[in-house]
């Protein structure tokens, strides 16, 4: 699979991508929201060999130079016969504040919604993570929820779970084909 943007490449994962992650997932400023810790150069190569094996994770890379400068996760969820795909992204800080994250995410729903019989693309994302739902309000996914308290990933020194708040966003592909006429994107 491969989606073309005005400016990216969005493909899927090879083991030797693994430096290009570890350049990012090495950060504790860019996992501080996700599931995970910051992630080393060993489990970087197995992470690059996990998701080369898996169509839910996406390399976006920059079309001239081929730079891997983020990742998107775009995966089918249970019921399959609800044909609801959650969304996901994880960028370089280096390429913040130039839209990439905007041009790839728009790109893989308007994929999903045109060839993979997508009906309902959600997002989930802690409402202190800003930069993640001003990208989800750019897309103009809704916010249809917010829990409160109502996950965990991490604990705090005394071994306590950290609850966190949740919004929750989602688009029907009944609104997004409108929109989609009205943006500029290419895919081939
Ligand atoms: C979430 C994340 C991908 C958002 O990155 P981002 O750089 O803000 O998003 P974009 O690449 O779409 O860039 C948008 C910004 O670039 C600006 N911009 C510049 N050129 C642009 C263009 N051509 N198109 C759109 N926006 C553009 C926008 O105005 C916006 O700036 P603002 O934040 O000051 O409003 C990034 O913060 C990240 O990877 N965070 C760590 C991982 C994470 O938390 N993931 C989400 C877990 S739920």
């Amino acid at each position: 699979m491969l989606i073309e943007t005005d400016r990216l490449v969005i493909r899927r994962f090879s083991s030797s991508d693994w430096k290009d992650i570890y350049e990012y997932l090495s950060q504790e400023q860019v996992v501080k929201y996700e599931p995970y810790g910051v992630l080393t150069d060993l489990e970087c190569k197995k992470e690059a060999a996990i998701r080369s094996m898996n169509k839910a994770f996406l390399a976006v890379c920059l079309k001239g130079s081929c730079k891997l400068i983020g990742n998107l996760y775009f995966a089918e969820q249970e019921p399959k016969e609800f044909a609801t795909w959650e969304l996901g992204y994880v960028f370089n800080p280096i390429y913040y504040g130039k839209g990439y994250a905007t041009e790839s995410c728009r790109a893989i729903i308007d994929h999903g919604f045109k060839y993979l019989k997508v009906r309902r693309v959600v997002a989930m994302c802690n409402p202190d993570n800003i930069s993640s739902w001003k990208l989800l309000e750019r897309l103009k996914m809704r916010q249809e929820g917010h829990l409160l308290k109502n996950i965990y990933f991490k604990v705090d020194e005394n071994g306590k779970p950290i609850w966190n708040d949740t919004y929750e966003y989602a688009i029907l592909a009944d609104e997004w084909i409108p929109l989609a006429l009205r943006e500029e994107c290419i895919y081939v």
